[in-house]
């Protein structure tokens, strides 16, 4: 069955660690569904990790939303949420919903992330009021990676912490159904979890959080041109394609690809009769 609000705050209420992973394509999303990941994030990492930009604030509307449909169509089981952009949602409260509402209608998504302040709480109750799950990310937030002089740690002294309380109770309050902290103390984020109600999802935030994201060519070890302190690589991915695209170019460049195996068979007739109709090759 496929997850919704329901279950993954029943996951929550019951202690069940929630796992959720990024993904940006059909056949990435179809193996996280496939191993029992609860929940998809396409985030405008995707930006960075997809499409080689060196910050999330070049992705747009249209790549967010071509990305989110290829990722839903691979879900039947996996709770997919689409990461509004920068610039969907820092101008009105309709344009806002109206770019909310093409997640839903054009990509079929479950549910929307974004990286919400405490300009952005009515904007998020607008969404909400529309029936639209929406999670709120609170913490580092990348799309301000200029203001903030690069994307670092959050809430370590009084002020942040402070800032990082407020926000998660102020969209809690605003109706989001949980809350994505990224890259905050263990120590705060567990304090966090603690006093909210609605689950909340660490990356690069510790573990008492309800559950645990990470990007998942970190995971895979696909991406090398930024990896955060809190990633962890589970595989080498990048270093078996080269080694595999190095075999393939030795078997072409040797001929021993493609064998009998990986070619159409004919019979000698049909050669016999194209050679007499158009000569020998
Ligand atoms: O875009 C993304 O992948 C994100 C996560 C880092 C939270 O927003």
């Amino acid at each position: 069955m496929k997850h919704t609000v329901t279950s993954i705050k029943a996951m929550s209420s019951k202690g069940e660690a929630i796992t959720m992973l990024t993904a940006y394509d059909f056949p990435t999303a179809k193996k996280v569904n496939d191993a029992g990941i609860d929940m998809i994030l396409v985030g405008d990492s995707c930006a960075m990790v997809v499409h080689g930009h060196p910050t999330t604030l070049t992705a747009t509307m249209d790549m967010m939303v071509l990305h989110c449909a290829a990722v839903a169509r691979a879900c039947d089981r996996t709770m997919v949420i689409a990461d509004m952009p920068f610039g969907s949602f820092q101008y009105g409260i309709d344009e806002t919903m109206r770019n909310a509402a093409r997640f839903i209608t054009e990509a079929k998504v479950d549910g929307v992330k974004f990286e919400a302040t405490p300009h952005h709480i009515e904007k998020t109750k607008a969404i909400v009021e529309m029936g639209i799950p929406v999670m709120g990310h609170v913490g580092l937030h990348p799309q301000a990676v200029g203001a903030l002089g690069g994307l670092k740690v959050q809430g370590k002294d009084m002020d942040s912490a402070r800032k990082v309380v407020r926000e998660s109770l102020a969209l809690q309050e605003a109706g989001v159904f949980g809350i994505i902290i990224e890259a905050v103390p263990a120590k705060l984020s567990a304090y966090i979890t603690k006093k909210l109600d609605v689950p909340t999802i660490s990356i690069g935030g510790g573990p008492g959080c309800s559950g645990q994201l990470l990007v998942t060519p970190d995971v895979l070890g696909m991406y090398d041109n930024f990896t955060p302190s809190f990633a962890k690589q589970y595989q080498h991915f990048g270093d078996m394609m080269i080694d595999t695209f190095k075999k393939y170019k030795e078997e072409v460049e040797s001929g021993v690809f493609p064998g009998e195996k990986h070619s159409y068979k004919m019979s000698d007739e049909v050669l016999e009769a194209i050679e007499k109709e158009y000569g020998p090759a």
